[in-house]
């Protein structure tokens, strides 16, 4: 495994592999890797003749409020990973490599981004898309892969792709969870064990939200208030929003039909957490 901290670096050893035909599965990263991951270099590393990870803390997409010197690094773990999953290269630039002159165009999400969370993060995914569109033209890569953990994301890089037809394919990869459905997540382990226990009913909730809609549950409403009262009736958390969307456009709908996707945000006494499903009725 290589890893390249410059894009000129990257670059020719991409052309190099592209000349000799072969296919490229990109997974985007800003590093402190998981088990969600795991599971998309797996995914990726299946289906491509090379495996390029990227790990970049994108300073685009952090907000005025948000941290971005308290984000977690650890180079050498995310390394080890790397090589166990049988990565070929990664790229691992510094923001000066990136941003190395200030930017005379940007690219901007004006849709799919005022809804969920993203309502409460202006701007953060037109980091996000910026950030993309550089590594799409480094790595060039034939299929690049996404977690539905946040579906949002997935469903704005989809338009990214579409509007500014990259020639990749965009594969998201179904939220890794643990036994009780609770979805994989760093932030887990700042719930006490009380909430752990409770937090399993985010998922349930969402599958009761399912089984409904299977059953031909078409009000949005009564969808949303038969899942707040389960979370209600079985957490202590507070729900800072249910909502449900068509899917990957988010639009808002009244009546349930087509591909949908329910998602949700609870709070814990010390963590936030996400959960969402698609349903495609
Ligand atoms: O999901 C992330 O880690 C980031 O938003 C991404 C896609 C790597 C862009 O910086």
């Amino acid at each position: 495994m290589k890893v390249f901290t410059t894009i000129a670096e990257m670059q020719r050893e991409i052309l190099t592999e592209k000349q000799k035909g072969k296919t490229i599965g990109f997974v985007p990263t800003m590093g402190f890797l998981h088990e969600g991951h795991i599971g998309l270099l797996k995914k990726a590393r299946q289906e491509n003749d090379i495996l390029v990870l990227s790990i970049f803390v994108n300073p685009l997409q952090f907000g005025p409020s948000e941290d971005l010197d308290a984000y977690p690094r650890d180079f050498e773990k995310d390394r080890q990973i790397a090589i166990q999953e049988k990565t070929d290269y990664i790229f691992f630039p510094s923001v000066d490599e990136m941003y190395s002159t200030s930017p005379s165009v940007g690219v901007i999400a004006k849709e799919r981004v005022n809804v969920l969370c993203g309502k409460s993060r202006p701007g953060h995914f037109d980091g996000v898309v910026t950030v993309l569109t550089k590594l799409f033209n480094i790595i060039q890569p034939t299929r690049v892969y996404f977690g539905l953990k946040d579906a949002q994301q997935v469903a704005v890089v989809d338009g990214l792709i579409k509007d500014f037809h990259f020639p990749v394919q965009l594969k998201a990869i179904e939220t890794v969870r643990e036994s009780d459905g609770l979805a994989k997540s760093s932030r887990n382990v700042n719930l006490t064990p009380e909430e752990r226990r409770q937090a399993a009913e985010l998922y349930r909730a969402l599958e009761l939200g399912r089984s409904l809609i299977k059953k031909g549950e078409t009000d949005r409403l009564k969808l949303i208030q038969t899942i707040e009262s389960h979370l209600k009736k079985t957490t202590e958390s507070t729900v800072d929003y249910i909502e449900l969307y068509t899917y990957p456009d988010l639009k808002p709908i009244e009546e349930i039909k087509g591909k949908v996707i329910l998602a949700l945000a609870v709070k814990f006494s010390k963590v936030r957490l996400i959960d969402n499903i698609i349903v495609d009725i």
